[in-house]
């Protein structure tokens, strides 16, 4: 059984990315058989896995306008043991391309189901809009969107938008789209704005907040620039030690046993 989980959040800059490749790599590490699908145009889950661009046969540009997945596309890191749909820049025309297309909303969720591999967890990266390509990404969600939150001054800033393009999606889209958690990132333990912002969203969210939340930490701003996630960068640090955290919360809220 495949669990599909949206990363959004309309907010640029606040974990969505991070928050994908990390849980990805980690869910990967405890032997799950998982795809990162990157629906950013501006691709840096592409580039925080260290794709060599020469090797992309396809992306998910491809992926939205023929609803359908070819195996070359998919992209395995054997090191990492995960594998990856890239994004490509063609995508920043797909929402344009897409308008007058049939079942445009659909496009992704349909195309998923076109993947020659089976996978027991697919991480959907989104960009930073509530556009068409967001809205490919939450129809597309079936188990449910996780939303990463920035302990930051008007963190919950923005998040009524989002529950209303989720509520939108549901009315008329796909009934059975739910928040699965919300991520705290970017927690510094030193400020009370930091455990302030923790109480206000736990308030907003009853019972949906993933207990670990994720500090700032230089590592994980840092391992990109090595095309690789926390977990092989630097394994011991405190960000990896949260995404591990919070993959096996996620993996217990699933029902999925680890061995
Ligand atoms: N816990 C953290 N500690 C320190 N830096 C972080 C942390 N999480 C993310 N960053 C850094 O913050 C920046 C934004 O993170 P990221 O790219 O994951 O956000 P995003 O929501 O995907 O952004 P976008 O909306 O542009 O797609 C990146 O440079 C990233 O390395
Ligand atoms: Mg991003």
């Amino acid at each position: 059984m495949t669990r599909i989980y949206t990363l959004v959040n309309q907010k640029g800059g606040v974990g969505k990315t991070t928050t994908a490749i990390n849980l990805a790599a980690f869910l990967a590490k405890m032997g799950q058989r998982v795809l990162v699908v990157d629906l950013d145009p501006q691709a840096n889950a592409t580039a925080c896995l260290g794709v060599d661009k020469r090797a992309m046969q396809g992306s998910t540009y491809d992926a939205l306008l023929n609803s359908e997945i070819p195996a070359v596309s998919v992209l395995y890191n054997d090191r990492l043991q995960l594998s990856l749909l890239p994004s490509s820049p063609a995508l920043a025309g797909a929402e344009v391309e897409l308008v007058d297309e049939t079942e445009r909303e659909f496009r992704l969720r349909n195309a998923l189901k076109t993947l020659p591999e089976t996978y027991d967890y697919i991480l959907i990266d989104c960009p930073p809009s509530l556009g068409l390509l967001t809205v490919n990404g939450l129809v597309a969600a079936r188990d449910g969107v996780i939303v990463p939150v920035q302990c930051e001054y008007l963190a919950l800033e923005g998040l009524g938008q989002l529950t209303q393009t989720i509520q939108r999606v549901r009315s008329s889209l796909f009934p059975h789209l739910r928040v699965r958690g919300v991520v705290l990132t970017m927690f510094d333990p030193r400020t009370n704005l930091s455990n302030d912002v923790v109480q206000e969203v736990n308030n907003h969210f009853p019972g949906q907040v993933f207990k670990n939340v994720v500090p700032r930490s230089i590592r994980l701003a840092e391992a990109p620039s090595y095309g690789l996630p926390i977990s092989a960068y630097a394994p011991s640090s405190v960000g990896a030690q949260a995404y591990e955290a919070i993959a096996k919360e996620l993996l217990k809220g699933d029902g999925v046993k680890t061995t």
